[in-house]
């Protein structure tokens, strides 16, 4: 018998109704979206499924607060917490939202022991290690989204600044998602032509600023909260490369185990990802100020790493 994949969403705010809507649009798989909020994940699974008929997608979208309908689940998108506000870094958010994501991974690891589990909730590197942690799934199978958010931001601006298509445009932030990130500008290209043939060092340097600091320009604007539309799609193309087995290589919050002389942290690397979560982490040669800028993110996220396990314990 062939059926459809199942992917749950936990966490029905603007990042995961997002996310549960483009995988739904993109026929991924059955959608389940999950909050503890009464009637919101109802209410936006009936309206995302009142627009299969207009755009012409098919697949069942159901909106609930049981954790126990994510069973049987390929993929788990993590978004539940809280979003930043005006003036907060997103380690402001580290006690709420570690409390928010053991009681998430506790329900993965009753009722989706087998899924892939991918994480979008801040502090993201933090969040995504204490997943891990708590549920005791292999590391291939926790992974966080990051890298190819500020890696979009940053060909976002790139294009505009070139004035050419996005499409030609590739980009590797790895490090943490955060002030701390490391864009590797010598892997940035346009169409194969290395961005420093095309521009100017203090026009690239104005841009890696801008992305630095790409999800607080939005939360100033939003004042409310935080980015959405790519966070959520950054998300669902790392389950779609984990659905359709398609073996991409991206930048994502990976468990280290060694690789660039880390030990015991997640944090933003290639990754080749499949239909097993994180088939292997690819290991490129960093130049010193890059692995030093590598290694100044990954302190960062040790220390957060330890807070969050007292924050729950
Ligand atoms: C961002 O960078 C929400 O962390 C996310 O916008």
């Amino acid at each position: 018998m062939i059926r459809r994949r199942k992917i749950s969403v936990v966490g029905a705010g603007n990042v995961g109704a997002s996310a549960a809507l483009y995988c739904a649009e993109r026929e991924l798989g059955d959608v389940v979206l999950i909050d503890v909020v009464e009637g919101i994940p109802q209410g936006k699974g009936l309206d995302m499924l009142q627009y299969g008929p207009i755009e012409r997608f098919d697949g069942r979208i159901v909106g609930t607060q049981d954790g126990a309908a994510m069973a049987g689940s390929d993929v788990v998108i993590v978004t539940a917490g809280v979003a930043r506000k005006p003036g907060m870094t997103r380690l402001d958010l580290l006690q709420t939202n570690a409390k928010i994501i053991a009681s998430v991974a506790d329900n993965i690891k009753t009722h989706a022991p087998e899924s892939i589990v991918v994480v979008i909730t801040n502090p993201l590197d933090t969040m995504t290690y204490l997943l891990w942690k708590r549920t005791g799934f292999p590391p291939q199978r926790v992974v966080g989204q990051a890298g190819i958010l500020d890696g979009a931001r940053f060909a976002a601006f790139i294009a505009a600044e070139l004035n050419v298509s996005v499409e030609d445009i590739s980009t590797l932030v790895l490090g943490g998602h955060g002030d701390d990130m490391v864009p590797l500008i010598r892997y940035t290209t346009v169409s194969g032509i290395p961005l420093s043939e095309l521009m100017s060092a203090d026009k690239i340097n104005a841009l890696v600023d801008r992305t630095r600091n790409g999800g607080a320009e939005i939360v100033k604007l939003l004042k409310t909260g935080s980015a959405y539309y790519a966070p959520a799609a950054a998300g669902v193309q790392m389950a779609e490369a984990i659905l359709k087995d398609k073996r991409r290589i991206m930048a994502c919050s990976a468990y280290l185990t060694g690789q660039f002389g880390l030990n015991d942290v997640y944090i933003g690397v290639p990754v080749l990802i499949g239909g097993n979560g994180v088939e292997s982490i690819v290991e490129i040669r960093l130049t010193e100020a890059e692995q030093t800028a590598l290694h100044n993110s990954a302190k960062i996220y040790k220390e957060a790493n330890a807070d969050s396990l007292k924050a729950v314990s």
